[in-house]
C-alpha cells in the first residue's frame, strides 16, 4: 500500500471479526463469571454449561487466529493520534495486550480442560467431574486473566469513546463498514 494513499478503515473481514468477537468474548466473560463458575460441579446443569463454554471458547480461539492472519496481510489506517505522546504509544500496546489476553484465556481454558479430563467427560460422557477445578494452576490463570481482560476492554472502550466524542476524530468509522478510501 503506498503511503500516499492510506486506507481509512480496517479490512472488511477484520471489521466483521472485530464486532463478532467483541460480542462472543463479552458473552464468554459474562457467562463464565456469573453463571459457569457460580454453578457447582455437583449440579446436573454443569456439564451442559461447560460444553457450551468450551465450544464458545474454541470458536473464539479459531476466529482470533483467522483475525490475526487477516490483520497481518491487510492494510490498516495510520495510527490514531491523541496529541499525547504517551497515549499514542499506549494504543498499539493495548491492542496487542487484548490479543494476548484472549489467547491466554483460550490457552489456560484448554489446559484446565485437559488437566481435568473434560473432553472425555463433557463430549463423550465418560467419567465424572472433579469436586471443582481450583486444584489446577490453569484455573487460577484463567480467573486472573479474565479480570485483566475485563479491565483492558473497559479501557479500550473508554479510549474509543474519548476519540469519538471528545476528540471528535471519527475513530469508530475506522472499525466500521464502508469504502476504505
Ligand atoms: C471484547 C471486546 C473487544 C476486543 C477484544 C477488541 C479488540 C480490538 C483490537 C485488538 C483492536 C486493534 C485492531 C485489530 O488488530 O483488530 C481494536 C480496534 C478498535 N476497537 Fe475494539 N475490541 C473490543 C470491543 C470494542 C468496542 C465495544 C468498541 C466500541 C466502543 C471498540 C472499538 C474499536 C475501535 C474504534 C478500534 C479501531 C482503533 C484504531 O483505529 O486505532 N472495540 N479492538
Ligand atoms: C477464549 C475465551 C474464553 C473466555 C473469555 C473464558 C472466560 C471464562 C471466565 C470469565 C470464567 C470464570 C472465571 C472465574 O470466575 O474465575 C471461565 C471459567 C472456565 N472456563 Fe473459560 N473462557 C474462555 C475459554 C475457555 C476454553 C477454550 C475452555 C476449555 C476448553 C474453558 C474452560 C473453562 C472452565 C473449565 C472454567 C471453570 C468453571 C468453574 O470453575 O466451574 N474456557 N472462563
Amino acid at each position: 500500500m503506498s503511503p500516499a494513499s492510506p486506507v481509512t478503515r480496517y479490512h472488511l473481514v477484520l471489521v466483521t471479526l472485530h464486532w463478532l468477537l467483541a460480542v462472543l468474548i463479552c458473552i464468554a466473560l459474562g457467562m463464565g463469571m456469573f453463571s459457569l463458575s457460580a454453578t457447582p460441579n455437583s449440579s446436573p446443569a454443569k456439564v451442559d454449561a461447560l460444553k457450551g463454554h468450551m465450544v464458545a471458547g474454541i470458536t473464539i480461539l479459531l476466529l482470533m487466529t483467522v483475525r490475526l492472519v487477516v490483520r497481518a496481510v491487510t492494510a490498516h489506517p495510520p495510527p490514531a493520534q491523541t496529541g499525547m505522546a504517551w497515549a499514542d504509544r499506549l494504543g498499539p500496546l493495548a491492542h496487542g495486550a487484548l490479543y494476548l489476553g484472549v489467547f491466554a484465556m483460550a490457552g489456560s481454558g484448554i489446559a484446565m480442560a485437559v488437566g481435568a479430563g473434560l473432553p472425555q467427560i463433557v463430549f463423550q460422557g465418560v467419567g465424572q467431574l472433579p469436586a471443582d477445578f481450583h486444584h489446577l494452576p490453569a484455573r487460577a490463570v484463567h480467573g486472573l486473566v479474565a479480570s485483566l481482560l475485563v479491565l483492558l476492554i473497559v479501557l479500550h472502550v473508554a479510549a474509543a469513546l474519548y476519540h469519538q466524542w471528545v476528540r471528535r476524530d471519527h475513530l469508530l468509522a475506522r472499525m466500521g463498514f464502508g469504502p476504505r478510501r
